[in-house]
């Protein structure tokens, strides 16, 4: 019942291009499915010369016929999202109750969690996670406490929502004068104002997990929408230096509220270099001429927050890790014309701990791994242009290759440029690309 349905995932650090993937599969799919995250993620998609970014709103959006889910996984910041929809209708997008459904179980990003996030990371100083500052560890940790979380449904009786910011806010503005010595939050006014946004929200509330098991048991294609990458995973990844969800295709059931047999194929987006925002580890990373280039040549800025990203050679040891873990059945490749010009690139194919290989990838002991780079001919070539596989010079030909090789999966589709049309079609499996 699954065959058709597609799950996009990011195999890095996030930013790896999964808006433009989401983009092109998803003329073909009835539903686009936010599982994870919120407004941390920022989706770059280019149409028509006009560049969008969307933060928490899916990229199916500007698909008519497409149903847009944020699903029960989401943590979801009311003002963000209103903004991010009066800015899609001005530009001409429809979005309303009938393309763009909210779960009323999606958590709400509420003031108080955006303040811890800035507090609390200020007061860590050079420990910092380096967060978006979007406030969605603290919400994702009242989720899980239960008794401070206010959900979307919540949102929708102004009495309920009332009685809930008034007790929370006294628990918090007790916390942060102790911890922060910080101003006390106005209860009243959160609670206006967040009623406010309820009934802007209403006609978009629903229970969006019922309305997608109807779509698996009817056959209907879905879509599932990773946000941030697997290195990022609050499970899998870095941590502490990763984000507060499951983003991986594993958190695709319990996000959106489906079965695990309905994520469909799995594509693995990673770009042709690895990038990092943020603090923690990243065993590749060039902090010298080389990781400028790339974050030139690549305009590696943060779409959320403008921060540069850190920039490196790819990290193929960790990307198959990623690739296994969420079952990747393809690669779709992105950026590979940002790596013209260089004489030679490298590429991580494994690690040495003490004097000895790492045999599993393991992101519990980076520390004090060193990288075993392979080191591969670079082309001069601009890529833009090329449309078929035969068209990239030689040595981006063996360059994909060896991506296939040491990932374990085929390409399927290789990004080339920012437009839609810049995506050369590869040897993907996945209807509606090939
Ligand atoms: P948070 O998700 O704002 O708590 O941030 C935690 C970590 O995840 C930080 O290193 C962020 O830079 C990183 N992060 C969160 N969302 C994204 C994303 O969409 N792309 C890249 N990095 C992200």
């Amino acid at each position: 019942m699954s065959a058709q349905n597609v799950t996009v995932i990011g195999l890095q650090w996030g930013d790896e291009g999964k808006g433009k993937v989401v983009d092109a599969l998803a003329h073909r799919c009835t539903y686009v499915v936010r599982y994870c995250g919120g407004a941390n993620a920022g989706h770059t998609v280019t149409v028509g010369g006009q560049r969008f970014a969307l933060h928490l709103i899916p990229c199916g959006i500007l698909h008519s016929h497409v149903h847009n889910i944020v699903g029960n996984g989401i943590v979801f910041d009311p003002p963000t999202a209103l903004k991010e929809i009066a800015g899609l209708r001005e530009r001409g997008v429809h979005v309303e109750g009938d393309n763009l459904h909210v779960s009323g179980a999606a958590h709400v990003v509420m003031p108080w969690h955006k303040l811890q996030d800035t507090l609390s990371e200020a007061a860590l100083g050079a420990a910092k996670i380096g967060t978006t500052a979007r406030g969605i560890g603290p919400c994702y940790s009242d989720k899980a406490a239960r008794t401070t979380a206010v959900r979307v449904a919540d949102l929708l009786d102004e009495s309920v929502l009332r009685e809930k910011v008034l007790r929370i806010v006294d628990v918090k503005n007790r916390i942060f004068a102790a911890l922060y010595d910080a101003q006390p939050l106005d209860a009243q006014a959160i609670a206006a104002e967040y009623a406010d946004y309820g009934r802007q929200l209403a006609p978009l509330v629903c229970n969006t997990s019922a309305m997608l098991r109807r779509a698996v048991l009817g056959g209907e294609r879905i879509l599932f929408e990773g946000g941030q990458g697997s290195m990022l995973d609050l499970d899998h990844g870095t941590f502490p230096f990763v984000t507060s969800s499951s983003v991986t295709a594993c958190g695709v059931p319990g996000g959106a509220g489906v079965p695990p047999c309905s994520l469909g194929q799995v594509v693995g987006v990673m770009k042709a270099y690895n990038t990092r925002v943020g603090a923690g580890p990243f065993p590749t990373e060039q902090d010298n001429d080389t990781g400028n280039r790339i974050r030139e040549r690549g305009k590696e800025y943060g779409t959320t927050t403008g921060r540069p990203r850190r920039c490196g050679w790819l990290d193929a040891f960790a990307v198959r890790y990623a690739a296994d873990l969420s079952g990747v059945s393809e690669i779709a490749l992105s950026l590979l014309d940002v790596l013209s010009g260089f004489d030679e690139i490298k590429v991580c194919v494994g690690y040495r701990k003490n004097g000895q290989d790492v045999e599993d990838f393991d992101p519990v002991g980076l520390d004090g791994v060193e990288c075993v780079y392979e080191t591969l001919p670079g082309w001069k070539e601009e890529l833009t242009g090329c449309q078929r596989f035969t068209d990239l010079p030689p040595a981006a030909q063996r360059y994909v290759t060896r991506i296939e090789e040491l990932v374990g999966r085929p390409v399927g589709l290789i990004g080339v440029g920012p437009g839609r049309e810049n995506t050369i079609i590869h040897l993907t499996r996945v209807q509606g690309l090939s």
